[in-house]
């Protein structure tokens, strides 16, 4: 098969390289020239674990292909796939669908014969039904469909998640744009991963649903972790009690510092204009944002109370800076709030970041970016394990205590066991645990 896809940014460059992967002829279409030129060197403009190894197999066997030229990418392509960016519209909240209606009229110009048009990006619901009248539009003799089929991947798992999904949901009423949406994702389906086929408009609002619950389960234990504390309780073990049970389950219930990333923080405020619009509150993910952006805020308090309350002079190291482990990703991360909090407090903050501090560089100012570990925590009064990257979970506490001004370790992740903590001699603070 034949497969264009546009927008070569997670989800767009990752879903192509596994498409292609499979056997289809993929070619990725970027306006970014360097983006593009970078690929062609084989230069992955994203961070992802295993990806530069599976492009570089699939353009070798010839399966690949990056190009600036749109029309060139979608002529011939048996289905076009939009994967390009939906930021929060500056001032509302809104999804801004400017990329996504771009990608569509360009595509609508290009196509040369029978296509189905794919939405990848996250877009709210109704956004299918616009695409498929600027198509028409430009093409009224064409046929063309246009399918709605979220993506579902995690940065730092893309592939893995892309290639043994829990389902695939594909939206849309036409029997035909289904059939072709069956090849595109046949050996996913020989390999019995779920194909959900629902109305384009259902498909649309699954995406915005999985986002806002996942938010809220994590937001919800989040909570929990706040009780446990003044309770004495442990929050570790109330996540280990709940998920047991399997209407619960145990995955997303990890107490921590807040949620960040590319989706949650924006998914959930566009799904709350969405339900605006429609004069549908959803009072639950209105408080899991609300709830949630205080949090990334208290946990600069919490650092402060670790501190003794006082942060003036201080100097606090910062282990990770991503909003999780193994991306380059610092869109919304907790640790921005952080840093904001330790040094409106008068802290000096060090950091350190095994992928993130390029892009922590524009995200944070006043920050001293360190070589390591031991080299961030070298003369400080707090060290912070802000990120669970695994190259921290194997730290030499010891020696992490002994180049401290005051050996002081608040593990907002839990990655550590109190008493190791405390056996290198230092105060030990985490989240959700009685102190
Ligand atoms: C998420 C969804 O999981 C994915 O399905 C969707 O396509 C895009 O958004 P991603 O943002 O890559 O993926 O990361 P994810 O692993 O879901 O983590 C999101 C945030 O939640 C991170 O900040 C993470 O630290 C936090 N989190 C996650 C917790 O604090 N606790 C948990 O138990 C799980």
């Amino acid at each position: 098969m034949r497969i264009a896809m546009i927008g070569t940014g997670y989800v767009g460059l990752v879903s192509g390289a596994c498409f292609s992967d499979f056997g289809h002829d993929v070619i990725c279409v970027d306006k970014d020239q360097s983006k593009i030129d970078a690929l062609h060197k084989g230069v992955m403009p994203i961070f992802e674990p295993g990806l530069d190894q599976l492009v570089e197999r699939n353009v070798r066997a010839g399966r690949l292909s990056f190009t600036t030229d749109l029309q060139e990418g979608v002529a011939g392509a048996e289905a076009v796939f939009i994967a390009v960016g939906t930021p929060s519209r500056r001032g509302d909240g809104h999804a801004d669908l400017s990329y996504v209606y771009g990608a569509a009229e360009e595509i609508a110009a290009a196509l040369t014969g029978p296509a189905v048009v794919v939405t990848k990006s996250t877009v709210p619901v109704g956004t299918g039904d616009e695409v498929e009248r600027i198509i028409r539009e430009a093409r009224p003799d064409g046929k063309a469909f246009v399918v709605s089929n979220p993506e579902f991947l995690r940065e730092g798992a893309a592939i893995e998640d892309f290639k043994r999904p829990d389902r695939i949901v594909v939206g849309s009423d036409d029997e035909e744009a289904c059939a072709i949406m069956r090849e595109v994702y046949r050996p996913l389906y020989l390999n019995k991963a779920p194909l959900l086929f629902t109305s384009r408009r259902t498909a649309e609002l699954i995406k915005y649903a999985a986002n806002a619950f996942l938010a809220t389960k994590i937001t919800f234990i989040n909570e929990v972790a706040d009780l446990c504390e003044v309770v004495g309780a442990d929050v570790q073990d109330v996540s280990r009690g709940i998920g047991l049970d399997n209407r619960i389950g145990d995955k997303f219930l990890h107490a921590g510092p807040g949620y960040g990333g590319s989706c949650f923080p924006k998914d959930t405020l566009a799904l709350l204009k969405t339900a605006e619009d429609y004069q549908t509150p959803l009072r639950i993910v209105e408080a899991v944002v609300a709830v949630n952006d205080a949090r990334k805020r208290a946990m600069g308090r919490k650092v402060i109370q670790a501190l003794g309350g006082e942060a003036r002079g201080k100097t606090v190291a910062l282990l990770g800076l991503t909003f999780k482990p193994n991306t380059d990703d610092m869109r919304d991360a907790p640790s921005i709030a952080i840093v904001q909090a330790l040094q409106d407090a008068g802290a000096e903050v060090r950091a350190y970041d095994p992928e993130g501090m390029e892009q922590a560089k524009s995200a944070m100012k006043g920050v001293t970016f360190a070589a390591g570990p031991y080299d961030a925590a070298a003369g400080a009064d707090a060290v912070v394990l802000v990120t669970e990257w695994d190259a921290f979970r194997a730290l030499d506490l010891k020696r992490l205590a002994k180049v401290m001004a005051q050996p002081v370790f608040v593990d907002l992740r839990n990655v550590y066991p109190r008493q190791e903590i405390e056996a290198a001699s230092f105060k030990w603070h985490g989240v959700g645990k009685p102190e």
